[in-house]
């Protein structure tokens, strides 16, 4: 099986004597409390879903990614993770501190010893990071919203961040790795999602289902951007659509705890890296892959691999040309596959979409199967109600 970025899987959670000890000094510690993004960070570097990340990125590390998308040690990371201060106090703390993580709850879910604390630039981060500092750009204004001051240093889990939803599905890298041996699986796909399933989708991950042992369905269920569809809606598409169109002994279903960054290429890298954390060969990157608007090339995000070597990222890109259906073929294509007129094309775009539903109607079922545009359909209507 593939190994995971810088060779071993991290965990940095810890259990008995050690972890109660530490819980109860948790108590006495300063507190920072974490955002929606941050808490889903933590809960993937404990799982080791960020391997090699042990906590979130002291200035060095966090300088060397947003310059040159690798860490210290020359490891590609393309993405920073870090912790933002949340009050004065926090600003002041030294290196050498020892502070509780919470949730919004006030719940200390981790501790961190506080390595480093420096002042981030955000013009210059969103620029290297997002390619702009738009404020149109979800990912600039979540920066206009938190403080510039980071806190980097290595993590201990006290508790995994409690959640109410997809509790089956919410499987950590060690446990998708055990899973796919025990299946027996090879060449697994990864794929990363963060829209309802449409015949697009459903093309690229048959395709790469013809040429893997298996296929991970990994819906991004952390913090999205108001007007994308929530995840309960879209797992909800999904075990339907599994149920009648997919072999269900080729395909795991679980969900991705990250949130959404909007990063494009960089985002790409990132997620490819972290499939291969989960055990994943393959990753799928198709069209405008994190992307937002029209900030990014439709490729951007197939070009960037080619600034790496491939044994680098190790996983395998599987990229894919914008797929349509075409009325001509008489099934999913794209330009490679397909001689015919764009006028032969049914592509509709999410705010298409979102508009047809909004006024009762339903895609057509060559661009959405029946069944999803059907829950598509009774979600929109149950949130207008
Ligand atoms: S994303 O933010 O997670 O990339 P989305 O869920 O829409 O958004 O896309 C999931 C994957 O499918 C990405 O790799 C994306 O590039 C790809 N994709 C989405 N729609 C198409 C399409 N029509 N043709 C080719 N690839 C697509």
């Amino acid at each position: 099986m593939i190994h995971p970025h810088g060779g071993k899987l991290v965990t940095r959670t810890i259990s008995g004597e050690d972890r109660e000890r530490l819980a109860r000094e948790a108590d006495r510690m300063p507190q920072v409390p974490l955002n929606q993004r941050e808490l889903a960070d933590l809960e993937m570097i404990a799982s080791g879903a960020m391997s090699p990340l042990e906590g979130f990125m002291g200035e060095a590390d966090y300088r060397s990614v947003v310059d040159s998308m690798r860490l210290t040690n020359r490891l590609v990371w393309s993405i920073p993770v870090v912790l933002s201060a949340k009050a004065e106090q926090h600003e002041r703390l030294k290196p050498g501190a020892q502070v509780a993580l919470v949730d919004e709850a006030g719940r200390a879910l981790a501790v961190m010893d506080v390595e480093d604390r420096y002042r981030a630039d955000h013009d210059y981060e969103a620029q290297m990071v997002l390619r702009t500092n738009d404020d149109g750009h979800p990912g600039v204004q979540y920066l206009k919203s938190i403080s510039p001051v980071y806190l980097g240093g290595k993590i201990h889990l006290i508790r995994r961040p409690e959640h109410r939803d997809f509790l089956r599905y919410r499987l950590q890298p060690k446990e998708t790795r055990v899973l796919f041996n025990t299946k027996g699986w090879n060449r697994i796909a990864a794929f990363q999602t963060r829209n309802p399933i449409h015949r697009a989708h459903e093309y690229l991950q048959k395709c790469a289902l013809e040429i893997c042992d298996g296929l991970l369905i990994h819906p991004l269920v952390g913090e999205t951007k108001k007007d994308d569809i929530p995840a309960d809606v879209r797992m909800r598409c999904y075990e339907e659509l599994l149920s009648s169109y997919y072999p269900r002994d080729r395909v795991v279903l679980s969900v991705f705890p990250a949130a959404m960054r909007y990063a494009g290429p960089r985002e790409a890298i990132f997620h490819a890296l972290v499939r291969k954390n989960y055990g994943c060969s393959h990753f799928i990157v198709g069209r405008d892959h994190a992307g937002v608007g029209s900030y990014y090339g439709t490729y951007d995000a197939h070009a960037i691999f080619g600034e790496f070597d491939p044994e680098e990222i190790d996983i395998t890109p599987l990229f894919f040309d914008h797929a349509f259906y075409c009325r001509k073929c008489g099934n999913m294509a794209t330009t490679k596959t397909c001689p015919h007129d764009k006028a032969d094309h049914i592509f509709l775009s999410g705010t298409k979409v979102r508009e047809m539903l909004a006024v009762g109607e339903l895609p057509p079922s060559e661009f959405t199967r029946p069944e999803v545009a059907k829950i598509l359909a009774e979600s929109t209507r149950s949130e207008r109600t």
